[in-house]
């Protein structure tokens, strides 16, 4: 190539020399010289005289001067020797810049002759440049993901030098990725380019420095360097990467709100905006989003809701991380929830009866009883209980179901009622509990008889009661409920005699007094009184009561002797004349049917003739002389003798003893006419007479009659036999005897009531019956009822004491 450009300049050259020599002709004369620059001042540059032809001595006197045009003084005429020098350094580039050809022109004018002569003084170039760089540092940014072949122009190297010493070609540093590449514009300019060989990677190699050098043809060579610094420019090349694919956190279900869950991380390796990553859900439940918010800058992912592990234990969500280039990158994200005992068990009654009878059986069901507790694990294992001191048991019956049963069999007398807490508590730490309330009513069965405040009753009552007297009062309790505890009082069911006697309200348990009593008929009555209650079956207990009749001062002493005679006389005690004193002469016998004090008699006289001659046993009852008889003393004395029981008040009664003087009977009876007899027609001895009398009377009729009534059957038979008109063979002789309605009732009646006593003893007999009874009739129709009633109400007696009774009547 600098042979080709060489051979160019000559041309040129010859081009310019034909070009010259037609100047020269315009001129007069044109002299051409050529130095190189940058010589030294006071170089030469040519000998003007002789190439003038002029003779060099007289050259200051034909007045030669040299002229430069607007110039400065390159060059200096040497007027001795007619020679050129340079007047100063000339710089061609300085001069001519970058003008192909460098020419200073001046005149040397010949004074003498008027002749002007052209000097042209080409400046030749020097290598005395080297390329320059306009900057020390070129910086080009490259994109990283530039193309490979891709060029970059780099600067232009400067050498104000010319042809071959100007910038003839560049260099580059070694680098890994460039090459240079030269260009050469149509001008011939030539333009160095960094070609891109290898790709970039700004995350690998960020930067780097070449050296640059451009080098001119000079000899020698001169050369310019500049640094170019590539910027590798970040591309967005890397996506941002979370640190993990996965993460799992795991926090308990109390976490506070607030708190920040997790941080997530994630790198790019890009720089600038295609570092700034923004973090934000990619998939995340509605509920899960209202419970985490994530800072889209900082990662950060913090609780605003409340988590619950029972309603979602663990929380699912994808999370993406994009930088300012767009790129992404996802991970899932685990939250899992960790229990904590924040659920206190539930109870809940699945069935329950709400009574049970006491006489259940032990394990009886009572409720059946569900727990449930949403925690896990060992929070969620409950265990239920009862009170020990209940009889009350959970049996675990299946999965988380109970069994309230009882332990043993109940006794509603003594709790009626229970309040059973069931207790449910879990495992947890601390444990949660809860409770609910079973109330149970025992039902009552009768289990207990009525039972008697005591077991032994003893009562008393006076005699001569009022019918119908309250006597006392019994109760029973019994301790059952309702039914079973309504007592019902009874007495003397198997007694007939006692529950003619008494009577109970079966209500009050109040003992009634049906008839009067009388001590001394008897003197105490035993019974049971009979508590029932009204359970089903009834259950019921019995009491043995005592009635104790005490005595009234009812009974007036009877005075047995001396007897009161009936027909008005009376007996005589005799007393002999030659009695001394203390002579018993008679003893007063005085019972009384009272008993104790009320039987306790005393004697006293009342009354005597002569006072003083007797004395009378205040217990006793011996009447006694007191002192010698006295012939003035009566005959006979009359003493009237008060005989007093010691009730109260006091009943008494009183006879009159005849005492008569005398020492023998005979003597007696003479005197007895003189004695007017006192009767007493109260007297119960006459009255018991006249009864004997009355009875034999009655005994004889009754016998007369029945002969009577015999003799007249026998003759109205023998009647009947003869004529034979009627016949009454078939029919029982005691219905064809009661012809007139009143026998047939009195027949009947009489054998009603021998069954009615069930006395076989009682009664009259049959076939002797038929026979009486028309002698009869009067009597016992009177008051057939009455009979009736007075049998019952003394039986016990004997039958033969009823039959006089009736015939009394
Ligand atoms: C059971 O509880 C109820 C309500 O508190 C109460 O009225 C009742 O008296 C209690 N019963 C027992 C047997 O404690």
């Amino acid at each position: 190539m600098p042979t080709t450009k060489c051979l160019k300049d000559c041309k040129r050259g010859a081009v310019f020399c034909m070009l010259f020599a037609s100047i020269c002709r315009a001129i007069s004369r044109q002299i051409h010289y050529s130095i190189p620059e940058e010589t030294e001042k006071g170089s030469l540059v040519g000998n003007i005289a002789k190439d003038l032809g002029l003779d060099a001595k007289d050259l200051s006197d034909r007045g030669i001067h040299l002229v430069s045009q607007g110039r400065s003084e390159y060059f200096a005429l040497n007027y001795k020797n007619g020679y050129l020098y340079t007047t100063k350094r000339i710089d061609r580039e300085e001069i001519c810049g970058w003008q192909e050809t460098c020419i200073l022109n001046a005149e040397v004018i010949v004074g003498d002759s008027m002749k002007v002569y052209g000097v042209e003084v080409e400046i030749m170039d020097i290598n005395d440049h080297a390329p320059t760089f306009q900057l020390e540092t070129l910086i080009i940014n490259i994109s990283e993901n530039t193309a490979l072949g891709s060029r970059f122009p780099l600067y232009e190297a400067q050498d104000p030098d010319l042809g071959n010493n100007s910038v003839q070609g560049y260099k580059l540093s070694n680098s890994s990725h460039f090459s240079l590449v030269v260009e050469t514009s149509v001008k011939g300019k030539q333009y160095a380019k960094l070609v891109l060989e290898r790709p970039l990677d700004r995350e690998e190699l960020a930067s780097q420095n070449l050296i640059l050098t451009a080098y001119d043809g000079g000899h020698p060579a001169k050369t310019g360097t500049t640094q170019v610094h590539v910027v590798v420019l970040d591309a967005n090349d890397n996506a941002p990467i979370f640190s993990q694919r996965i993460y799992e956190v795991s926090w308990r279900e109390d976490i506070p709100i607030g708190t920040t869950v997790i941080r997530l991380k994630a790198t790019d390796l890009d720089e600038g905006i295609n570092k700034q990553m923004k973090f934000s859900f990619h998939k995340i439940a509605a509920e899960t989003s209202h419970l985490f918010h994530l800072d889209s800058d900082s990662g950060e992912i913090t609780l605003v809701g409340n988590v619950d592990f029972e309603e979602t234990p663990f929380h699912e969500m994808e999370v993406q991380v994009q930088d300012g280039g767009g790129l992404l990158d996802s991970a899932t994200l685990m939250i899992i929830i960790t229990d904590v005992n924040d659920n206190a068990p539930e109870l809940a009654i699945t069935s329950v009866i709400h009574s049970v009878a006491e006489d259940s059986p032990a394990g009886t069901s009572v409720a059946l009883l569900n727990v449930q507790d949403k925690d896990s694990a060992e929070n969620a294992e409950v265990t239920c209980t009862v009170p020990d001191n209940l009889p009350f048991l959970l049996t675990k019956s299946y999965d988380s179901y109970y069994s309230l049963v009882t332990s043993r069999t109940l006794d509603r007398e003594q709790v009626a009622a229970y309040n059973i807490t069931v207790t449910a508590v879990d495992s947890g730490t601390p444990p949660l509990s809860s409770s609910t309330v079973i109330a149970l009513k025992i039902l009552d069965t009768n289990d207990n008889p009525p039972s008697f405040q005591e077991t032994v009753y003893t009562v008393y009552i006076l005699e001569n009661n009022p019918r119908g007297a309250s006597i006392f009062s019994l109760k029973a309790d019994d301790p059952d409920w309702g039914e079973n505890s309504r007592i019902t009082y009874s007495v003397g069911e198997e007694d007939i005699k006692v529950s003619s006697d008494l009577s109970i309200n079966s209500e009050t348990g109040t003992v009634y007094a049906l008839r009067s009593f009388d001590y001394e008929e008897f003197r105490q009555i035993s019974f049971l009184v009979k508590a029932q209650d009204g359970g089903s079956p009834s259950l019921s207990s019995s009491i043995s009561v005592t009635l104790f009749i005490l005595d009234q001062n009812d009974n007036t002493p009877e005075i047995l002797y001396p007897s009161v005679p009936i027909d008005g006389s009376t007996g005589v005690e005799l007393a002999p004349h030659s009695s001394e004193p203390g002579y018993l002469v008679t003893k007063v016998v005085a019972v009384d049917a009272d008993s104790g004090q009320n039987a306790w008699l005393s004697y006293q006289l009342l009354k005597a003739t002569e006072p003083g001659l007797f004395s009378i046993g205040l217990h006793t009852g011996e009447i006694r002389t007191a002192r010698f008889f006295l012939d003035k003393d009566a005959l006979k004395q009359s003493l009237v003798v008060l005989v007093k029981d010691n009730g109260q008040p006091p009943l008494s009664a009183s006879v009159t003893v005849t005492v008569v003087l005398a020492d023998s009977i005979p003597e007696s009876l003479s005197d007895i006419s003189s004695i007017s007899a006192p009767a007493d027609p109260q007297s119960d001895l006459t009255f018991y007479l006249v009864v004997a009398v009355a009875f034999v009377s009655c005994l004889f009729f009754t016998f007369l009659l029945v002969l009577l009534a015999l003799r007249l059957h026998r003759w109205r038979n023998s009647q009947l036999c003869d004529s034979g008109s009627v016949t009454f063979t078939g029919v029982p002789v005691s219905q064809f005897m009661g012809i007139d309605g009143v026998q047939a009732f009195l027949h009947s009646y009489c054998h009603d009531f021998s069954l009615t006593t069930g006395k076989s003893n009682f009664g009259f007999p049959k076939g002797n019956l038929s026979n009486t009874l028309p002698s009869q009739q009067p009597c016992e129709m009177k008051d057939p009822f009455l009979l009736a009633e007075d049998i019952n109400s003394s039986h016990g007696d004997s039958a033969t004491t009823q039959v006089s009774c009736v015939c009394q009547m």
